[in-house]
């Protein structure tokens, strides 16, 4: 259920705002797009379709029943980025593009550094030349690294133990120095929990291109007989059932989580770092379970070591975005698994 009181202010407050979606064929930048069309704003997408198919651009516009402008480029190269930021008459970015895969990371951390890291330098000194000052950032929770203690709040130190949180911390960094230099700058940098479940619509989703990490994509291929069963990694940690256990977000309350985040830089400068969770944490076993019962399929899964890098236990404190967004997650794990199944269940 969408949180209604907040989107009557997203709708006043949209007035036709002219938005780049950096990644916006991606999992997230494809919901947030849909929910941002819906208030009104006007989206221009920006992608370089290295993790994302081009049919999801169709497949907004058959949502949202608009044309929707798309760049198909790359955010380091520097003149496409600054052209298209200044031909579309941009006044804000959602900067969702970058790799996320942590064990490719530590195979090839040179590719994480330059796309991620490399790319946000480009897009930012084109938006600086370009005079747009207003910028929210896909972070995540891995910045934390090993959880010191729970819930994890904003203050929590940050020390990433792989090259993709690595780039997140340092793209904070930069983001937080630029806001000292300037004091026009007004930049969001949300730390995301655990992101699952898909649009209402059933027409985008969650689809890695290649075998998933993630814990919700791998489910659904094993529940769609693609894969025979889910290896569920360990069962010894300090946990109720001895299974990780993590703050899954639906998708569509983590978007509406950036939207309350644009209207709270519209009166905020300098740099904010809000954590982007439910405050819930469930284990793996509850996952498959939930899943299973909801969408009347079964889940095989088998116990199997533990991952290497994993924590036991992650949950967001979520006071901060209450207080500073008025923001809160309102859909629960039944309907993260049922959007999920739901889009995913009828494609390839
Ligand atoms: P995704 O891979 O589905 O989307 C990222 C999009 O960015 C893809 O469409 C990809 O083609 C594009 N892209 C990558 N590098 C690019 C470049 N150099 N130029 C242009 N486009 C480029 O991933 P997602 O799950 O939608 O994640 C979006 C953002 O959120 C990422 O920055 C990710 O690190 C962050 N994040 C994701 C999660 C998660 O669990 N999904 C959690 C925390 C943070
Ligand atoms: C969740 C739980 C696994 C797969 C990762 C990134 C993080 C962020 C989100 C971007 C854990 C268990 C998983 C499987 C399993 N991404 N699991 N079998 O590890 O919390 O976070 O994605 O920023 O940076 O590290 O998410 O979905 O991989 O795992 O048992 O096949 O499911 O051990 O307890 P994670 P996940």
């Amino acid at each position: 259920m969408k949180n209604l009181k907040l989107w009557e202010e997203y709708t006043r407050e949209s007035l036709h705002l002219s938005i780049l979606l950096t990644g916006g064929i991606g999992y997230i930048g494809s919901h947030a797009a849909a929910s941002l069309i819906e208030a009104g704003y006007d989206v221009v997408l920006f992608d370089n379709l290295s993790n994302s198919d081009a049919s999801v651009h169709n497949r907004l516009e058959k949502i949202t029943n608009k044309k929707i402008s798309f760049v198909e480029g790359d955010i380091r190269d520097f003149e496409l980025i600054s052209k298209t930021l200044n031909q579309y008459k941009i006044e804000a970015v959602m900067h969702f593009a970058g790799l996320k895969a942590v064990g490719e990371s530590v195979q090839n951390p040179l590719r994480y550094y330059d796309n991620n890291v490399g790319g946000s330098m480009s897009l930012i000194r084109a938006m600086q030349e370009n005079n747009i000052k207003k910028i929210v950032f896909s972070s995540s929770a891995t910045v934390y690294g090993v959880p010191q203690y729970l819930p994890i709040d904003e203050s929590h130190p940050l020390s990433a133990i792989n090259p993709y949180g690595r780039t997140k911390i340092y793209i904070e960094e930069i983001l937080a120095d630029l806001a000292i230099s300037d004091p026009d700058w007004k930049i969001m940098s949300l730390r995301y929990f655990n992101p699952i479940g898909a649009h209402d619509s059933g027409l985008i989703g969650e689809s890695p291109k290649a075998v998933p990490n993630n814990l919700m994509p791998y489910i659904i291929k094993v529940a769609k007989g693609e894969l025979a069963k889910v290896n569920v990694y360990g069962d010894d940690y300090q946990t109720p059932d001895g299974t990780g256990v993590r703050d899954y977000i639906h998708v569509m309350d983590l978007v509406e989580g950036h939207m309350a985040a644009l209207l709270f830089l519209n009166n905020h400068s300098g740099f904010h770092a809000i954590n982007l969770g439910t405050g819930n944490g469930y284990s793996v076993k509850e996952i498959i379970d939930t899943f299973s019962k909801v969408t009347h399929t079964k889940v095989p899964y088998e116990i199997v070591g533990r991952r290497d890098g994993d924590v036991a236990i992650s949950y967001a404190s979520v006071d901060h975005a209450k207080k500073l967004l008025g923001w809160q997650a309102k859909r629960d794990l039944k309907e993260m698994c049922l959007s999920a199944w739901k889009v995913m269940s009828s494609s390839k």
